[in-house]
């Protein structure tokens, strides 16, 4: 035996058992990871003394060879060991400390909810549909055509005078309702039909605690063989008891609108006061003329209602200005 073979032999041995030493004594995953570098890494010792088998007779290698991987598969598995022993520790520890009390109370976060004026309208939407209607939109910018005069409201008509309207130089117009919806669907649709119609109209009022220059409605309109103002009355009704929650009492007041005939304001009994709430009636023959449905055929219900004015009734605000304001104060209130 040569005195490199001893030599080297004793360093394989002594490698071992300071490295099982150190490696139990290891507490957490990295210093393991630096031993396991230090011990079996590319310039780790074990290389280093594998360096000097070179020198070695040939017929002596395959004795240090042997032991080598002896150590190597030892150092190893007492690694691994080790690691998965970290490993366990580290995961109960952090299971220990992340044990949630679920009986401590909950913190609270102030929560968003919908805007009233969405809120009237998702509802709106949501009792028609339930009474079989489509939601259907037009454009804000309108042509006279559509805004009046397809809605039996000519030119000289008086009845121009009740909507103050927002003209632009080229002639077209801000809708001052959304009753132009009707007119644009029904060119496109055939009967039977069933709309309903949100939106956002302008009005060139003076800004007060009751008027807004832009504002919102929602509009339906039925068109069928047989429709009748009684189908008028029973679909408002319905409507309305939905939209409140109760079965209040209706009035329907002889009104006018060019699209309608007969038309009606009708008004609900709330908290003891009659509140105008819509306005309707059965729809003109010439707004069914002007689309090419022959009235001696068809007829049809319509109604328009103002969003602002529905939900300040239901949620008791006294100034429109309001529901525009974004002020948390007011809209945390409701
Ligand atoms: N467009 C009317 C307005 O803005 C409201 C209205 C009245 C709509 C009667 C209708 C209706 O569909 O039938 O004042």
């Amino acid at each position: 035996m040569t005195t490199q073979l001893t030599d080297l032999e004793t360093q394989l041995q002594t490698l071992r058992t300071e490295a099982i030493g150190a490696i139990a004594s290891r507490e957490n995953l990295e210093q393991l990871e630096q031993l396991r570098v230090n011990y079996l890494g590319k310039k780790g010792q074990l290389s280093q003394i594998l360096r000097g088998m070179g020198k070695l007779d040939p017929g002596d290698r395959p004795r240090i060879g042997a032991l080598a991987n002896e150590v190597k598969e030892a150092l190893q598995s007492e690694l691994e060991q080790r690691h998965n022993a970290l490993l366990s520790a580290q995961i109960e520890a952090q299971l220990k400390a992340e044990t949630l009390d679920v009986t401590m109370p909950g913190v609270y976060r102030p929560q968003g909810r919908v805007h009233p004026l969405n809120e009237v309208i998702d509802r709106a939407i949501d009792i028609f549909v339930g009474l079989g209607y489509t939601v259907a939109s037009g454009p804000e910018l309108e042509s006279d055509y559509y805004n009046f005069e397809a809605l039996n409201t000519p030119a000289d008509h008086p009845a121009r005078d009740m909507q103050d309207t927002f003209y632009l130089p080229d002639g077209n117009l801000l809708r001052t309702h959304t009753s132009p919806v009707q007119i644009r669907y029904m060119e496109k649709h055939e009967p039977p039909l069933r709309i309903v119609a949100p939106g956002r109209v302008y009005r060139r009022d003076t800004v007060d605690a009751t008027h807004a220059a832009v504002f919102h409605q929602v509009e339906i309109l039925a068109v069928d063989k047989g429709i009748t103002f009684c189908d008028l009355k029973g679909t408002l009704k319905e409507f309305v008891r939905q939209m409140f929650g109760v079965d209040l009492p209706l009035r329907f007041r002889p009104s006018y609108f060019p699209f309608t005939e007969p038309s009606a304001e009708v008004d609900v009994q709330w908290q003891g006061k009659w509140l105008e709430v819509l306005g309707c009636g059965s729809v003109d023959p010439n707004v069914l003329k002007a689309v090419g449905y022959d009235p001696e055929v068809y007829t049809g219900l319509a109604a328009g209602f103002g969003v602002e004015r529905l939900a300040m009734v239901l949620y008791e605000i006294d100034d429109i200005r309001r529901v525009y304001s974004s002020d948390l104060r007011f809209l945390q209130q409701l």
